[in-house]
């Protein structure tokens, strides 16, 4: 992490030992969960509706509304209800949920506490990308450190217990309702929504899933107050978030910022563009999210701004390519990705996936003809709105948007019979 511009999440990375129940108390730990305990369950709910916090796993949906989704508890005859959070970090590009865990493995289970406690679950679950071995490791001591202090357990103020579960590694267990499927034990697929998890989650419960980073976000919330987090960000964006910057950047990492910040001011702060090159292409969520140019570097990087310029704030990956990157080849990349991580359940997607990666693998390898680019396109319409879950139309972005952005880069590589990149020093035909 360097040069946080708020820093609070990411405000303790750098000291002795973050990670551990120690050194988080000793800066402050846990004095939210006191703070909550002193509210009623319905003063914590209120709380995270008005700091606006909006989830930070991608969709941006309120998480105050979210949580009031959930039907009325009835003290009387108390029925299970579960907190899941969404660790299943996975979108490319996207780093931020991970260095959060290994760092401050504490805030994250603070969160659940004071957020389980909020919607009166006893249970919660952190469902971990199961590749991530050492980050699961970290939170498993995490959380045995908060039983042996009382924070967790039946007994506890809060009377919370919390299992951490590690996936088997497929990108569509980040797809909420996969994700309970892939925790009750079944393969991971999405499931048809409505019913959302508020109403039928997890054992056909109510379930609230929350991403990482907006669980991690609520004891400061508590802490500090909702109208100081209302106070960050832009009118309808609240709040602050980390960025992850990747790709041709001087000094690539989480930058924690207000919603709002443009990526010219991030790239201020990350050292720029990599000496000597230019900023060619990026995305500001991943590569779900439609890709955007050097003309969009004052776009507030807020969701009602980054939308009105043709793309989604999505999780805030921000990944950056310089003049010497082929824009088809880094399409082909992700293409291929998704067709790996179909799940296969509907034909749009585990077909037309398989297909964009053909005939973009043609027309870089200079086997395309005059007819791909709207072959390309049609095909993307077959997928886009007509697929089951998400994955489908986010596999759809970056052939979609790099043809509005280069269709001339694509043509190029009819005309030189294959990438023009492989041909001549990639500066020189940029
Ligand atoms: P969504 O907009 O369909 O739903 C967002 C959340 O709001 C869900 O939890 C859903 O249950 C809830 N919700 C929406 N309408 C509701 C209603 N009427 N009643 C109750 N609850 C409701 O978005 P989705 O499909 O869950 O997520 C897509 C996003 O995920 C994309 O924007 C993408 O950026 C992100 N993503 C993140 C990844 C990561 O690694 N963090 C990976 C892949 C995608
Ligand atoms: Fe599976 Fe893709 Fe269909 Fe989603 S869109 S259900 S990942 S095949």
């Amino acid at each position: 992490m360097s040069s946080p511009i708020t820093p609070v999440l990411t405000a303790n990375w750098g000291t002795d030992r973050s990670w551990t129940l120690d050194a988080y108390t000793r800066q402050g730990g846990y004095q939210a969960l006191a703070k909550a305990l002193t509210k009623s369950p319905d003063e914590v709910v209120a709380a995270v509706k008005d700091s606006g916090l909006r989830g930070r796993g991608g969709a941006g949906f309120p998480t105050g509304m979210k949580w009031g989704f959930l039907p009325p508890y009835d003290e009387a005859n108390p029925t299970p209800r579960y907190l899941v959070v969404n660790a299943d970090e996975s979108e490319p590009g996207t780093c931020k949920d991970i260095p959060l865990m290994m760092a401050s493995p504490h805030t994250l289970v603070e969160g659940v506490i004071i957020s389980s406690y909020a919607i009166r679950a006893k249970q919660a679950f952190i469902y971990v990308r199961g590749e991530v071995l050492h980050v699961i490791r970290r939170l498993r001591a995490a959380v045995a450190e908060a039983y042996a202090a009382g924070h967790l357990g039946p007994d506890s103020p809060a009377g919370v217990d919390l299992i951490v579960h590690a996936g088997a590694g497929a990108y569509i267990c980040g797809e909420e309702t996969a994700l309970l499927d892939s925790l009750e034990g079944r393969r991971g697929q999405p499931r048809l929504r409505p019913p959302f998890p508020a109403v039928a989650g997890l054992y056909a419960r109510p379930t609230v899933i929350n991403n990482v980073e907006s669980i991690a976000s609520v004891p400061a919330i508590i802490g500090k107050g909702a109208d100081w987090f209302a106070s960050l960000g832009t009118e309808k964006s609240k709040g602050f978030v980390i960025y992850s910057l990747s790709g041709h950047v001087t000094r690539p990492g989480q930058y924690e910022a207000p919603l709002g910040i443009t990526l010219r001011e991030l790239l201020d702060l990350a050292g720029g563009v990599r000496h000597g090159h230019q900023l060619k292409f990026w995305t500001p969520g991943g590569s779900s999210t439609p890709i955007l140019t050097d003309q969009h570097l004052d776009v507030p990087l807020d969701y009602e701004a980054v939308g009105a310029a043709g793309s989604m704030l999505g999780t805030r990956a921000l990944q950056v390519f310089d003049e010497t990157t082929c824009v088809v080849r880094a399409v082909l990349r992700w293409s291929e990705f998704y067709k790996h991580e179909s799940c296969g359940k509907c034909t749009p997607c585990r077909e037309g996936t398989w297909w964009l990666v053909q005939v973009l693998t043609r027309l870089e390898n200079g086997q395309g003809n005059a007819a791909d680019l709207d072959q390309l396109l049609d095909q993307c319409e077959n997928i886009a709105g007509r697929s089951f879950c998400a994955l489908g139309d986010g596999a759809t972005s970056p052939v979609v948007s790099s043809i509005q952005h280069f269709r001339d880069e694509y043509l190029a590589h009819l005309e030189h019979g294959g990438c023009p990149f492989d041909a001549a020093a990639s500066t020189a035909w940029a």
